[in-house]
Protein backbone atom coordinates (compact mmCIF):
# COMPACT_ATOMS: atom_id res chain seq x y z
CA UNK A 1 0.00 0.00 0.00
CA UNK A 2 1.45 3.54 -0.77
CA UNK A 3 1.97 6.02 2.12
CA UNK A 4 -1.35 7.20 3.33
CA UNK A 5 -1.90 11.03 4.21
CA UNK A 6 -2.02 11.23 8.33
CA UNK A 7 -5.37 11.25 9.75
CA UNK A 8 -6.66 14.59 11.09
CA UNK A 9 -5.34 16.07 13.95
CA UNK A 10 -8.76 15.98 15.57
CA UNK A 11 -8.28 12.33 15.88
CA UNK A 12 -5.81 12.72 18.77
CA UNK A 13 -8.65 13.67 21.24
CA UNK A 14 -11.02 11.21 20.37
CA UNK A 15 -10.71 8.15 23.29
CA UNK A 16 -11.89 4.64 22.57
CA UNK A 17 -14.32 2.76 24.79
CA UNK A 18 -11.55 1.22 27.03
CA UNK A 19 -14.13 -1.39 27.93
CA UNK A 20 -14.01 -2.77 24.25
CA UNK A 21 -10.94 -3.75 25.02
CA UNK A 22 -12.13 -5.83 27.90
CA UNK A 23 -15.08 -7.04 25.82
CA UNK A 24 -13.31 -8.30 22.85
CA UNK A 25 -11.47 -10.55 25.75
CA UNK A 26 -14.56 -11.45 27.71
CA UNK A 27 -15.38 -12.75 24.21
CA UNK A 28 -12.56 -14.54 22.98
CA UNK A 29 -12.52 -15.93 26.88
CA UNK A 30 -16.83 -17.21 25.83
CA UNK A 31 -15.54 -18.49 23.07
CA UNK A 32 -13.08 -20.76 24.95
CA UNK A 33 -16.11 -22.15 26.93
CA UNK A 34 -15.82 -19.87 29.95
CA UNK A 35 -19.25 -18.89 31.82
CA UNK A 36 -18.96 -14.94 31.89
CA UNK A 37 -21.18 -12.45 33.52
CA UNK A 38 -22.08 -9.48 31.81
CA UNK A 39 -22.59 -6.64 33.92
CA UNK A 40 -20.76 -4.05 31.37
CA UNK A 41 -23.24 -3.68 28.81
CA UNK A 42 -24.55 -0.55 28.14
CA UNK A 43 -28.24 -1.51 26.36
CA UNK A 44 -31.22 -3.08 27.79
CA UNK A 45 -31.16 -7.13 27.94
CA UNK A 46 -34.35 -7.21 26.37
CA UNK A 47 -35.65 -7.31 23.18
CA UNK A 48 -37.26 -4.63 21.07
CA UNK A 49 -41.07 -5.47 21.80
CA UNK A 50 -43.38 -7.23 19.42
CA UNK A 51 -45.41 -4.47 18.62
CA UNK A 52 -42.34 -1.91 17.20
CA UNK A 53 -40.70 -5.31 15.73
CA UNK A 54 -43.88 -6.21 13.81
CA UNK A 55 -44.67 -2.12 12.96
CA UNK A 56 -41.08 -2.37 11.29
CA UNK A 57 -42.26 -5.35 8.80
CA UNK A 58 -45.11 -4.00 8.15
CA UNK A 59 -43.25 -0.75 6.97
CA UNK A 60 -40.99 -3.45 4.99
CA UNK A 61 -43.53 -4.55 3.54
CA UNK A 62 -45.47 -1.99 2.38
CA UNK A 63 -42.12 0.00 0.74
CA UNK A 64 -41.15 2.18 3.42
CA UNK A 65 -37.70 2.20 1.91
CA UNK A 66 -36.84 5.51 0.89
CA UNK A 67 -35.73 8.80 2.63
CA UNK A 68 -38.27 11.09 4.74
CA UNK A 69 -37.82 14.49 5.31
CA UNK A 70 -34.50 15.47 7.40
CA UNK A 71 -36.86 16.86 10.11
CA UNK A 72 -38.52 13.48 10.61
CA UNK A 73 -41.80 11.80 9.81
CA UNK A 74 -44.31 14.35 10.41
CA UNK A 75 -46.47 11.74 11.95
CA UNK A 76 -43.88 10.76 14.56
CA UNK A 77 -42.90 14.21 15.68
CA UNK A 78 -46.59 14.61 16.39
CA UNK A 79 -46.75 11.43 18.71
CA UNK A 80 -43.88 12.23 20.03
CA UNK A 81 -44.77 15.44 21.08
CA UNK A 82 -48.26 14.14 21.79
CA UNK A 83 -45.81 11.53 24.63
CA UNK A 84 -44.78 14.91 26.40
CA UNK A 85 -48.47 16.15 26.82
CA UNK A 86 -50.03 12.46 27.44
CA UNK A 87 -46.97 11.92 30.21
CA UNK A 88 -45.66 14.82 31.55
CA UNK A 89 -48.38 17.38 30.86
CA UNK A 90 -46.40 19.35 29.28
CA UNK A 91 -47.79 21.10 25.41
CA UNK A 92 -45.73 21.27 22.56
CA UNK A 93 -45.31 22.36 19.25
CA UNK A 94 -44.50 19.22 16.92
CA UNK A 95 -42.56 21.32 14.78
CA UNK A 96 -39.70 21.85 17.36
CA UNK A 97 -39.27 17.23 17.63
CA UNK A 98 -36.45 16.82 15.06
CA UNK A 99 -36.23 13.13 14.60
CA UNK A 100 -32.22 12.05 14.26
CA UNK A 101 -29.91 8.74 13.77
CA UNK A 102 -30.18 7.78 17.23
CA UNK A 103 -29.52 10.54 19.52
CA UNK A 104 -25.98 10.42 19.26
CA UNK A 105 -27.03 12.05 16.03
CA UNK A 106 -29.08 14.97 17.84
CA UNK A 107 -26.00 15.28 19.94
CA UNK A 108 -23.64 15.66 17.04
CA UNK A 109 -26.51 18.63 15.53
CA UNK A 110 -26.74 19.86 18.51
CA UNK A 111 -22.96 21.34 19.05
CA UNK A 112 -22.81 21.77 15.46
CA UNK A 113 -25.18 24.52 15.09
CA UNK A 114 -24.24 25.63 18.58
CA UNK A 115 -20.32 25.99 18.97
CA UNK A 116 -17.64 28.18 17.49
CA UNK A 117 -13.97 27.11 17.38
CA UNK A 118 -12.96 27.13 20.90
CA UNK A 119 -16.58 27.91 22.59
CA UNK A 120 -16.86 25.83 25.67
CA UNK A 121 -19.31 23.11 27.02
CA UNK A 122 -19.60 22.85 30.26
CA UNK A 123 -20.23 19.24 31.61
CA UNK A 124 -20.00 16.54 34.19
CA UNK A 125 -17.08 14.59 34.70
CA UNK A 126 -17.48 11.71 35.02
CA UNK A 127 -20.13 11.79 32.46
CA UNK A 128 -21.36 10.11 28.87
CA UNK A 129 -17.49 10.69 27.51
CA UNK A 130 -19.00 10.93 23.52
CA UNK A 131 -19.94 14.44 24.69
CA UNK A 132 -16.74 15.40 25.07
CA UNK A 133 -15.72 14.24 21.35
CA UNK A 134 -18.99 15.56 19.46
CA UNK A 135 -17.67 19.43 21.15
CA UNK A 136 -14.09 18.72 19.71
CA UNK A 137 -15.07 17.22 16.48
CA UNK A 138 -16.75 20.97 15.77
CA UNK A 139 -13.54 22.71 17.34
CA UNK A 140 -14.78 23.81 20.49
CA UNK A 141 -13.27 22.40 23.95
CA UNK A 142 -15.50 20.37 26.87
CA UNK A 143 -14.98 21.46 29.69
CA UNK A 144 -15.26 18.71 32.51
CA UNK A 145 -16.13 19.88 35.87
CA UNK A 146 -15.61 17.37 38.72
CA UNK A 147 -18.82 16.11 40.36
CA UNK A 148 -19.21 13.80 43.12
CA UNK A 149 -21.11 12.36 45.37
CA UNK A 150 -21.73 15.07 47.59
CA UNK A 151 -23.76 16.94 44.46
CA UNK A 152 -25.30 13.05 43.38
CA UNK A 153 -22.62 13.49 41.29
CA UNK A 154 -24.35 16.21 39.43
CA UNK A 155 -23.73 19.64 38.29
CA UNK A 156 -25.20 22.39 40.04
CA UNK A 157 -25.56 25.83 39.81
CA UNK A 158 -22.83 26.98 42.12
CA UNK A 159 -20.75 24.74 39.92
CA UNK A 160 -22.00 26.12 36.86
CA UNK A 161 -21.38 29.86 37.96
CA UNK A 162 -17.83 28.57 39.12
CA UNK A 163 -16.59 27.71 36.24
CA UNK A 164 -18.55 30.12 33.30
CA UNK A 165 -16.38 31.88 31.37
CA UNK A 166 -16.95 34.76 28.67
CA UNK A 167 -16.81 31.95 25.95
CA UNK A 168 -18.93 29.57 27.65
CA UNK A 169 -21.39 28.50 25.14
CA UNK A 170 -23.56 25.78 26.95
CA UNK A 171 -24.28 23.49 29.85
CA UNK A 172 -24.63 19.67 29.23
CA UNK A 173 -26.49 17.77 31.74
CA UNK A 174 -27.92 14.10 32.18
CA UNK A 175 -30.95 13.24 33.77
CA UNK A 176 -30.70 10.60 34.81
CA UNK A 177 -27.20 9.80 34.23
CA UNK A 178 -24.74 7.48 32.38
CA UNK A 179 -22.54 6.36 34.62
CA UNK A 180 -24.28 6.96 37.70
CA UNK A 181 -27.79 6.64 37.62
CA UNK A 182 -28.39 9.64 39.42
CA UNK A 183 -30.94 12.55 38.32
CA UNK A 184 -31.49 16.46 38.74
CA UNK A 185 -34.71 17.55 40.91
CA UNK A 186 -36.93 19.38 38.88
CA UNK A 187 -35.67 22.43 41.02
CA UNK A 188 -32.32 21.45 40.60
CA UNK A 189 -32.49 22.13 36.73
CA UNK A 190 -34.28 25.10 37.68
CA UNK A 191 -31.42 26.39 39.58
CA UNK A 192 -29.02 25.23 36.61
CA UNK A 193 -31.08 26.93 33.76
CA UNK A 194 -31.56 30.55 36.19
CA UNK A 195 -27.26 30.51 35.52
CA UNK A 196 -27.05 29.62 31.65
CA UNK A 197 -29.82 32.34 31.17
CA UNK A 198 -28.92 34.74 33.29
CA UNK A 199 -25.30 34.63 30.89
CA UNK A 200 -26.64 34.37 27.94
CA UNK A 201 -26.45 30.27 27.20
CA UNK A 202 -28.20 27.34 26.36
CA UNK A 203 -28.82 24.04 28.49
CA UNK A 204 -28.90 21.08 27.18
CA UNK A 205 -30.41 17.96 29.19
CA UNK A 206 -29.95 14.29 28.04
CA UNK A 207 -33.16 12.33 28.72
CA UNK A 208 -32.71 9.29 27.35
CA UNK A 209 -33.30 7.43 30.17
CA UNK A 210 -35.83 8.83 30.65
CA UNK A 211 -39.02 6.43 31.59
CA UNK A 212 -36.11 4.28 33.45
CA UNK A 213 -36.44 6.15 36.98
CA UNK A 214 -37.33 3.83 40.23
CA UNK A 215 -39.25 6.28 42.28
CA UNK A 216 -39.98 9.63 42.12
CA UNK A 217 -38.45 12.21 39.66
CA UNK A 218 -40.06 11.35 36.44
CA UNK A 219 -40.14 14.11 34.43
CA UNK A 220 -39.02 16.12 31.52
CA UNK A 221 -36.81 19.89 31.41
CA UNK A 222 -39.30 20.67 28.67
CA UNK A 223 -41.30 22.02 31.46
CA UNK A 224 -38.15 24.67 32.33
CA UNK A 225 -39.08 26.66 29.08
CA UNK A 226 -38.78 26.55 25.10
CA UNK A 227 -35.43 28.25 25.80
CA UNK A 228 -33.39 24.85 25.94
CA UNK A 229 -32.70 21.78 24.22
CA UNK A 230 -33.96 17.62 25.30
CA UNK A 231 -32.37 14.79 23.61
CA UNK A 232 -33.75 11.75 23.81
CA UNK A 233 -33.87 8.52 22.45
CA UNK A 234 -35.66 5.22 21.61
CA UNK A 235 -32.63 3.49 22.22
CA UNK A 236 -33.20 2.62 26.53
CA UNK A 237 -36.06 2.95 27.64
CA UNK A 238 -37.92 2.07 24.28
CA UNK A 239 -35.42 -0.60 23.99
CA UNK A 240 -34.69 -0.03 20.46
CA UNK A 241 -30.65 0.71 20.56
CA UNK A 242 -30.36 -1.08 17.19
CA UNK A 243 -32.63 0.33 15.04
CA UNK A 244 -31.03 4.02 15.69
CA UNK A 245 -33.37 6.36 16.40
CA UNK A 246 -33.54 9.49 18.77
CA UNK A 247 -34.92 12.92 18.83
CA UNK A 248 -34.01 16.20 19.85
CA UNK A 249 -36.81 19.08 21.01
CA UNK A 250 -35.04 22.53 20.44
CA UNK A 251 -35.88 26.19 20.54
CA UNK A 252 -38.09 27.24 17.75
CA UNK A 253 -35.56 29.52 16.36
CA UNK A 254 -33.18 26.61 15.37
CA UNK A 255 -34.89 24.59 13.67
CA UNK A 256 -34.31 25.92 10.60
CA UNK A 257 -30.69 25.71 10.55
CA UNK A 258 -30.94 22.06 12.18
CA UNK A 259 -32.87 20.98 9.26
CA UNK A 260 -30.90 22.48 6.92
CA UNK A 261 -27.90 20.70 8.52
CA UNK A 262 -29.81 17.29 8.90
CA UNK A 263 -30.17 17.59 5.25
CA UNK A 264 -26.31 17.70 4.58
CA UNK A 265 -25.44 15.36 7.27
CA UNK A 266 -28.13 12.32 7.44
CA UNK A 267 -30.49 13.25 4.90
CA UNK A 268 -32.79 11.64 7.49
CA UNK A 269 -32.72 9.37 10.04
CA UNK A 270 -33.63 5.48 9.14
CA UNK A 271 -37.37 5.51 7.45
CA UNK A 272 -38.24 1.35 8.70
CA UNK A 273 -37.07 2.63 12.00
CA UNK A 274 -39.41 6.08 12.47
CA UNK A 275 -42.70 3.85 11.11
CA UNK A 276 -41.90 1.11 13.75
CA UNK A 277 -41.50 3.87 16.04
CA UNK A 278 -44.82 4.72 15.86
CA UNK A 279 -45.81 1.38 17.47
CA UNK A 280 -43.76 2.48 20.34
CA UNK A 281 -46.03 4.81 21.77
CA UNK A 282 -49.25 2.50 22.00
CA UNK A 283 -50.74 1.51 25.02
CA UNK A 284 -49.74 -1.85 24.73
CA UNK A 285 -46.41 -1.06 23.91
CA UNK A 286 -46.12 1.02 27.14
CA UNK A 287 -47.19 -1.54 29.27
CA UNK A 288 -44.40 -4.10 28.24
CA UNK A 289 -42.15 -1.33 29.13
CA UNK A 290 -43.45 -0.46 32.71
CA UNK A 291 -42.97 -4.39 33.31
CA UNK A 292 -39.72 -3.65 32.20
CA UNK A 293 -39.22 -1.19 33.89
CA UNK A 294 -40.13 -2.38 37.40
CA UNK A 295 -37.55 -6.00 36.53
CA UNK A 296 -34.75 -3.26 35.87
CA UNK A 297 -35.62 -1.72 39.45
CA UNK A 298 -35.82 -5.11 41.03
CA UNK A 299 -32.10 -5.34 39.88
CA UNK A 300 -31.49 -2.38 40.91
CA UNK A 301 -32.86 -3.25 44.41
CA UNK A 302 -30.62 -6.27 44.58
CA UNK A 303 -27.66 -5.26 43.01
CA UNK A 304 -27.07 -1.92 45.19
CA UNK A 305 -27.11 -3.26 48.83
CA UNK A 306 -25.14 -6.65 47.80
CA UNK A 307 -22.21 -4.04 46.46
CA UNK A 308 -22.28 -1.79 49.30
CA UNK A 309 -22.19 -4.94 52.05
CA UNK A 310 -18.78 -6.12 49.83
CA UNK A 311 -17.39 -2.79 50.39
CA UNK A 312 -18.20 -0.99 47.03
CA UNK A 313 -19.21 2.72 47.88
CA UNK A 314 -22.13 4.24 45.77
CA UNK A 315 -23.05 7.64 46.10
CA UNK A 316 -25.86 10.02 45.11
CA UNK A 317 -28.86 8.09 45.01
CA UNK A 318 -28.80 6.12 41.79
CA UNK A 319 -32.67 6.10 41.09
CA UNK A 320 -32.47 5.50 37.11
CA UNK A 321 -31.32 4.41 34.04
CA UNK A 322 -29.58 0.83 34.55
CA UNK A 323 -25.95 1.37 36.44
CA UNK A 324 -24.27 1.82 39.60
CA UNK A 325 -21.01 3.93 39.80
CA UNK A 326 -19.07 2.09 41.93
CA UNK A 327 -16.00 3.50 44.30
CA UNK A 328 -13.67 0.16 44.42
CA UNK A 329 -10.86 2.22 46.43
CA UNK A 330 -10.98 -0.17 49.40
CA UNK A 331 -9.93 -2.49 46.94
CA UNK A 332 -8.04 -1.06 44.68
CA UNK A 333 -6.05 2.27 43.55
CA UNK A 334 -6.41 1.04 39.70
CA UNK A 335 -9.60 0.10 38.66
CA UNK A 336 -8.55 -0.83 35.34
CA UNK A 337 -6.50 -3.68 36.00
CA UNK A 338 -9.16 -4.68 38.84
CA UNK A 339 -11.26 -4.97 35.96
CA UNK A 340 -9.14 -7.12 33.85
CA UNK A 341 -8.29 -9.21 37.01
CA UNK A 342 -11.97 -9.50 37.83
CA UNK A 343 -12.82 -10.90 34.40
CA UNK A 344 -9.73 -12.88 34.14
CA UNK A 345 -10.00 -15.04 37.36
CA UNK A 346 -13.31 -14.68 38.02
CA UNK A 347 -15.25 -13.90 34.55
CA UNK A 348 -17.00 -11.07 35.22
CA UNK A 349 -17.20 -8.59 32.75
CA UNK A 350 -17.37 -4.54 34.13
CA UNK A 351 -16.57 -0.69 33.03
CA UNK A 352 -13.60 1.08 34.17
CA UNK A 353 -13.79 4.17 35.33
CA UNK A 354 -11.25 5.79 32.57
CA UNK A 355 -14.44 5.00 29.85
CA UNK A 356 -16.26 8.39 31.71
CA UNK A 357 -13.37 11.08 32.13
CA UNK A 358 -10.26 12.14 34.35
CA UNK A 359 -11.77 12.81 37.75
CA UNK A 360 -10.60 9.58 40.29
CA UNK A 361 -11.37 7.24 37.12
CA UNK A 362 -8.97 4.89 38.98
CA UNK A 363 -10.87 4.73 42.00
CA UNK A 364 -14.27 3.87 40.09
CA UNK A 365 -15.70 0.47 38.24
CA UNK A 366 -19.36 0.99 36.60
CA UNK A 367 -22.17 -1.80 36.92
CA UNK A 368 -24.70 -2.16 34.35
CA UNK A 369 -27.67 -4.22 35.63
CA UNK A 370 -28.43 -5.32 32.34
CA UNK A 371 -28.85 -8.93 32.64
CA UNK A 372 -31.26 -10.65 35.34
CA UNK A 373 -31.15 -11.28 39.00
CA UNK A 374 -30.05 -15.27 38.89
CA UNK A 375 -26.88 -13.57 36.91
CA UNK A 376 -26.50 -10.51 39.22
CA UNK A 377 -26.92 -12.91 41.89
CA UNK A 378 -23.56 -15.26 40.19
CA UNK A 379 -21.87 -11.90 39.37
CA UNK A 380 -21.88 -11.05 43.28
CA UNK A 381 -20.90 -14.26 44.64
CA UNK A 382 -17.90 -14.26 41.96
CA UNK A 383 -16.76 -10.75 43.31
CA UNK A 384 -16.51 -12.19 46.69
CA UNK A 385 -14.68 -15.17 45.92
CA UNK A 386 -12.24 -12.42 44.47
CA UNK A 387 -12.65 -10.13 46.97
CA UNK A 388 -11.56 -12.47 49.24
CA UNK A 389 -8.68 -13.46 47.46
CA UNK A 390 -6.38 -10.35 48.38
CA UNK A 391 -8.00 -7.67 46.73
CA UNK A 392 -9.30 -6.76 49.85
C1 LIG B 1 -26.01 9.52 28.31
C2 LIG B 1 -26.10 8.98 26.91
N1 LIG B 1 -26.40 9.83 25.91
C3 LIG B 1 -26.48 9.41 24.64
C4 LIG B 1 -26.25 8.08 24.28
C5 LIG B 1 -26.36 7.67 22.83
O1 LIG B 1 -27.34 6.73 22.57
P1 LIG B 1 -28.12 6.55 21.18
O2 LIG B 1 -27.31 7.16 20.08
O3 LIG B 1 -28.27 5.07 21.03
O4 LIG B 1 -29.44 7.22 21.34
C6 LIG B 1 -25.92 7.15 25.30
C7 LIG B 1 -25.63 5.73 24.97
O5 LIG B 1 -25.19 4.94 25.78
C8 LIG B 1 -25.84 7.62 26.65
O6 LIG B 1 -25.53 6.79 27.66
Amino acid sequence: MHDLPPLARRMEGIRPFYVMELLARAQELEAAGRSIVHMEVGEPDFPTPEPVVQAGHRALEEGRTHYLPALGLPALRERIAGFYRERYGVALDPARVVVTPGSSGALQLAMSVLIDPGAKVLMADPGYPCNRHFVHLVGGEAVNVPVGPETGYQLTAALVEQAWRDDTRAVMVATPSNPTGTLLSRGQLAAIQAVVRSRGGILIVDEIYQGLVYGDGQGTALALGDDLVVINSFSKYFGMTGWRLGWMVVPEPWVEAIGRLAQNIFLSAPTVAQYAALAAFEPYNLAVLEQRRQAFQARRDFLLPALTGLGFRIGGVPAGAFYLYADCSAFTDDSFGFCRELLEQEGVATTPGRDFGFNRPERHVRFAYTTDIPMLEEGVARLERFLGHGHR
